[in-house]
C-alpha cells in the first residue's frame, strides 16, 4: 500500500476522557484509514495537572508503536495546536453532571469556541474541517463557525452520530436482529432530548421498520425517549458521561464524512433544510460529495408527529442561539 502525506489532526481535550479513547483510535487508522499516516496535535489547558495527563497519554500512543503516528505535537496554546492543521476536533469543554441539560453548560462551554473558531480561521490549513463535540454541541459549532472569517460555514459540523448509533442499537433490539440490519436511520435537530430520529424513513432488512416492529407507540414514545435521553442514562448508570461510545461516534461522524457516497447525520448550518431557522446547526441526513464536503439530502417526506418533533427541536436551537447572541460575531 502506497502511504500518502501525512495529514495534521488537531484534538482539544485530549486528556480527557473521550480523548482517552479516540486519541488511539486516530492513530491506528480507524478513523482517516491504513494509508494515512497522522500528526496529533493535542490541546489541553495550562494547568499542570491536564499537561502531565496528557504527556501521560502521549507516553501511552509512543507505546503503541502505530505505524500510521507520525508525530505529536503536546500544547496549551491553541495557535500552536491548530497551525496547519486539516482536521479540528473540538472535544475540550465541560461535560454535564446529573441532573443537569446539556444547554446548562452554554454560557462556560460557548466561550471557548468564540476563541477556538478564531483562531482555527487564522492558522488551520486551507482545507480545515472542524467537527464540534464539546457540548451543547450544535450551537457550541454554531458560535465556532461564526468566530471564522475566512473559512465557510460549512466546514463546520457538530457531531450527533452518536445519536444515529443509539437509534440503530434500539431498533435491532426490538426487532430481534443484528444492527447490520438497520439502515437509513438519521437524526434531526439539536443533540438533546429534543432530538428526532426519524424511524419513519428506517429499514429493517430493507423493510420499512415501521411495518417490520408494528407498534407506532413504541416508536413515537419509548425508542424516541430513551434515544434522547440515552446520555443522562450513562450519566446516571457510570457517573460520568458517555466517553469509548463518543469517540467511537466520532470516528464514525470522520471516517463517513472522508467516503464519498455516504448517507450519514451529522449537524450542519440547515440552510432552511426540513424547516429549520436557516442559520441554527442541526442534525440532518447528509450525503458525502468528496472527502470532506456534503450535501444534505432532503425530500425525506415527514407525516404529522414527524413535523412536530422538527418544530419542538428546531425551537430549542432557536433559543440557545438567542441565548448566546452576544458571542456571536
Ligand atoms: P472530560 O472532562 O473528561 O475532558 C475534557 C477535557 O477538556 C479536560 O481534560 C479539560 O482539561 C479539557 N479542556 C477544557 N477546556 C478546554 C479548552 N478550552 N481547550 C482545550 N482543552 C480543554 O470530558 P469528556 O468526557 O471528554 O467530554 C468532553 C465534552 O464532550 C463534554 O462537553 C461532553 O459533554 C461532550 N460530549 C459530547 C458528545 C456528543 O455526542 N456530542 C458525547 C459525549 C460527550
Ligand atoms: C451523550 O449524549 O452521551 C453526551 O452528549 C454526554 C451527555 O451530556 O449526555
Amino acid at each position: 500500500m502506497t502511504m500518502k502525506r501525512a495529514i495534521r489532526v488537531a484534538v482539544t481535550g485530549a486528556a480527557g476522557q473521550i480523548g482517552y479513547s479516540l486519541l488511539f483510535r486516530i492513530a491506528s487508522g480507524s478513523m482517516f484509514g491504513m494509508d494515512q499516516p497522522v500528526i496529533l496535535q493535542l490541546l489541553e489547558i495550562p494547568v499542570e495537572k491536564a499537561m502531565k495527563a496528557l504527556e501521560g497519554v502521549a507516553m501511552e500512543l509512543d507505546d503503541c508503536a502505530f505505524p500510521l503516528l507520525h508525530g505529536m505535537v503536546l500544547t496549551d496554546d491553541p495557535r500552536k495546536a491548530f497551525d496547519g492543521a486539516n482536521w479540528c476536533l473540538l472535544v475540550g469543554s465541560k461535560p454535564r453532571g446529573p441532573g443537569m441539560e446539556r444547554a446548562d453548560l452554554l454560557q462556560e462551554n460557548g466561550k471557548i469556541f468564540v476563541e477556538q473558531g478564531r483562531v482555527i480561521d487564522e492558522v488551520a490549513a486551507e482545507d480545515v474541517r472542524v467537527v464540534v463535540v464539546g457540548n451543547p454541541a450544535n450551537t457550541n459549532c454554531m458560535i465556532a463557525a461564526r468566530s471564522a472569517r475566512r473559512l465557510p460555514a460549512e466546514r463546520f459540523s457538530a457531531m450527533v452520530r452518536l445519536d444515529q448509533n443509539r437509534a440503530q442499537t434500539q431498533l435491532a433490539k426490538k426487532a430481534g436482529v443484528l444492527v447490520s440490519e438497520v439502515t437509513e436511520i438519521y437524526i434531526y435537530g439539536n443533540h438533546s432530548p429534543t432530538m428526532f430520529p426519524a424511524f419513519g424513513h428506517a429499514k429493517i432488512g430493507g423493510r420499512p421498520a415501521v411495518e417490520v416492529i408494528g407498534d407506532r407507540g413504541w416508536l413515537e414514545g419509548e425508542f424516541c425517549e430513551v434515544v434522547g435521553k440515552r446520555g443522562a442514562a450513562i450519566i446516571a448508570a457510570r457517573g460520568a458521561s458517555s466517553a469509548a461510545s463518543a469517540a467511537n461516534a466520532l470516528v464514525d461522524h470522520v471516517r463517513d464524512l472522508c467516503t464519498p457516497g455516504k448517507v450519514h447525520s451529522i449537524a450542519v448550518k440547515s440552510n432552511g433544510a426540513y424547516g429549520f431557522h436557516p442559520d441554527v446547526w442541526a442534525g440532518l441526513p447528509v450525503r458525502t460529495t468528496t472527502p470532506g464536503s456534503y450535501e444534505v439530502v432532503l425530500g425525506f417526506e415527514m407525516d404529522d408527529f414527524a413535523r412536530k418533533k422538527l418544530e419542538v427541536t428546531n425551537r430549542e436551537l432557536v433559543e440557545e442561539m438567542e441565548t448566546v447572541k452576544a458571542m456571536l460575531g
